[in-house]
């Protein structure tokens, strides 16, 4: 028999490949899955629709104690991995807006901001049955979690990777700026003062520079059967 509380975090940088991880290991599961990166954009969203200046932290955190957010699976197949509802709204692609892109690692920085998430996150985690994805689940959000894993990359192969990505979407961007953008974003999220984003001491470490999705994925599902059954 599966145990119940069975929890999956999983940690990373920018780009380092956690959703698609994440998703496959979730589906495989019969998890939820859950990133949690979409709440701090949402909350990053609301400061900006609400007009609210982002340097004042004071006003930011009462924007992420106030909301009104409802993350749940995905119930339209356009891609996305969870609906992400704001006052009622579906903003699931509107967070991933550059304005929002460019403001977010500034907001989740404060720590009222993180505390009103964290409590969230930790309501739907203690669930179990989630893999979790984000930058401090195994170590500050579930890190009594069965499984903690943390996936990284270099920042050239994950610029490369994201780089790709864009333009196979369609959108334009230079391999420059991609890179620039996430040296940016990596320094503000491992060197801010709460929850920085660093691997929980006993998380499993998994390097992808030189492991495409699948064979991570392969990796990772052979680990967290032989962990599962030794649960049961
Ligand atoms: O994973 P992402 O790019 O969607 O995350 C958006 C921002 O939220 C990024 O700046 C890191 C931050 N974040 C965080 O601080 N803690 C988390 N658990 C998840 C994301």
């Amino acid at each position: 028999m599966e145990k119940k509380s069975f929890t999956i975090t999983l940690d990373g940088p920018a780009a380092s490949g956690k959703s698609t991880l994440g998703e496959r290991l979730a589906e495989s599961l019969d998890f939820m899955y859950l990133d949690t990166g979409v709440m701090y954009r949402a909350v990053t969203l609301a400061v900006l629709n609400k007009n609210v200046d982002v340097n004042d932290e004071g006003l930011v955190t009462k924007v992420a104690e106030e909301i009104d957010l409802d993350i749940h699976p995905a119930t339209i197949d356009d891609g996305r991995s969870n609906d992400v509802i704001l006052e009622q709204e579906d903003v699931t692609w509107e967070i991933r807006l550059p304005d929002v892109e460019s403001n977010v690692s500034q907001v989740s920085a404060y720590k009222g901001v993180r505390v009103a998430m964290t409590k969230k996150q930790r309501e739907i985690g203690n669930r179990g049955g989630i893999v979790m994805v984000g930058r401090d689940i195994g170590t500050v959000v579930l890190p009594d979690a069965e499984i903690k894993l943390y996936l990284d990359a270099s920042v050239e192969e994950r610029a490369k990777r994201r780089y790709l990505e864009l333009i196979n979407r369609g959108k334009q961007a230079t391999y420059e700026s991609v890179l620039d953008d996430l040296k940016r974003r990596d320094k503000i999220d491992s060197s801010r003062a709460i929850a920085p984003l660093r691997p929980a001491e006993d998380a499993i470490m998994i390097d992808s520079d030189h492991m495409n999705a699948e064979e991570v994925f392969q990796y990772i599902f052979k680990l967290v059967e032989e962990k599962k059954n030794l649960q049961v």
